[in-house]
């Protein structure tokens, strides 16, 4: 059993980014008990950085799906190692995705949840930034709720991010036009040169609403959004009759108070007769492993190219978390607090 565990504590909400003197970095005492009957002791390897995160830390008000409580450590997705185990279905040694906190170790009682398994020969790297809950968001995204057809025109925002990016590419596969919409000629580049994109937006230099109107003269047929506010508002204005609008996050409005707003003019859903779904990836559990088939062989086929960012250390987790916010991740962003998230098992 470990003596020290190293946790940040959200001590304060958040008034727009998250700033060091909303958590406390605490070498506490919380989760370092002998284990009950059921339950694993982990060690976190690394987190997945989710911009959701960002609301959890708010008001409850504001917070729909859940909130944490100040004084308590700070949720995220883990990938972690059983080193201690008083359940026989997760032994010592098993490495597991779940639900855990900004902390070293964590104890966990698994007699309710069905973690994720980490398959040999993959690291928890792989498996959480390629094949993790981004790619699978944008699967069923794309598939279940745009249902593209060949010849359409998919225009995807934060396209250049870990969810858009998959979601422009599985569009293209399904043959559509596609159209992404990021922030900076780094980022716009890529998407064109590397992943196939017929067009892209640099929303930071350009008028997305003029240039939605250059790159989809006929209107858009989907629009993939995680980003919302003006954004969703130019692609609503520019959307084709029987257009699909999916919505999968409304990063814009992450860092404000208050409700994500809407955009104007609801009329334009009705004479276009336009379907809008919002959807969580998890509604679709039962399809996971169809959909981990199909990604695993568009990756392995380089129909489907991912970008990593990986960065490391315990005590940058609150700076590794707002690069998702000033745009400096480049791909799905990991924090790795030990080496072993590298170990293939
Ligand atoms: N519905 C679900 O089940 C589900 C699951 C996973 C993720 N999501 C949503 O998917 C979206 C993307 O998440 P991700 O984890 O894949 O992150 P990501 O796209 O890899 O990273 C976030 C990106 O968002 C863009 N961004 C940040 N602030 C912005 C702003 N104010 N306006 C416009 N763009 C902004 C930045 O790209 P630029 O440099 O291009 O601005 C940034 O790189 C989020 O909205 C997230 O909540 C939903």
């Amino acid at each position: 059993m470990t003596s020290h565990n190293r946790q940040w504590l959200l001590r304060s909400r958040p008034k727009g980014l998250l700033q060091m003197n909303n958590l406390e970095l605490v070498n506490g005492n919380h989760d370092v008990r002998p284990l009950k009957s059921g339950e694993i002791r982990i060690r976190n390897l690394l987190f997945q950085c989710a911009p959701t995160m960002r609301n959890w830390m708010s008001e409850p008000s504001n917070s729909l799906y859940r909130t944490i409580d100040l004084g308590t450590p700070v949720q995220a997705l883990a990938a972690c190692r059983v080193v201690e185990s008083r359940n026989s279905r997760y032994p010592v040694g098993s490495r597991i995705i779940i639900s855990s906190c900004w902390s070293e170790y964590d104890i966990i009682d698994v007699s309710e949840l069905s973690p994720k398994f980490i398959p040999e020969g993959i690291s928890a790297i792989e498996s959480v930034g390629k094949l993790g809950i981004n790619s699978l968001t944008a699967y069923f995204g794309i598939t279940r709720i745009g249902q593209p057809r060949p010849g359409e025109t998919l225009v995807v925002s934060g396209a250049a991010g870990s969810t858009g990016s998959v979601a422009a590419q599985i569009g293209r596969l399904k043959g559509c036009r596609v159209i992404g919409i990021a922030g900076g000629k780094n980022k716009c580049d890529w998407l064109m040169n590397e992943c196939g994109l017929d067009g892209a937006i640099d929303y930071h230099t350009e008028d997305v609403n003029s240039a939605l109107k250059d790159h989809c003269p006929n209107g858009i047929d989907i629009f993939y959004d995680n980003v919302g506010g003006q954004i969703l508002q130019a692609a609503v204005d520019n959307m084709a009759k029987f257009g699909r609008i999916i919505l999968c996050g409304q990063i814009a409005a992450y860092n404000q108070d208050g409700p994500a707003p809407a955009f104007s003019n609801m009329m334009r859903l009705i004479y276009g007769s336009i379907h809008m779904q919002g959807f969580l990836y998890s509604d679709y559990l039962d399809d996971i492993p169809k959909a981990l088939n199909d990604l695993t062989s568009w990756m392995q086929s380089g129909d489907i190219i991912t970008r990593l960012d990986v960065r490391s250390g315990f005590e940058n987790l609150p700076s590794i978390f707002n690069a998702l916010f000033d745009g400096s991740n480049q791909g799905s962003l990991l924090a790795v607090i030990d080496d072993d998230a590298h170990a293939l098992a």
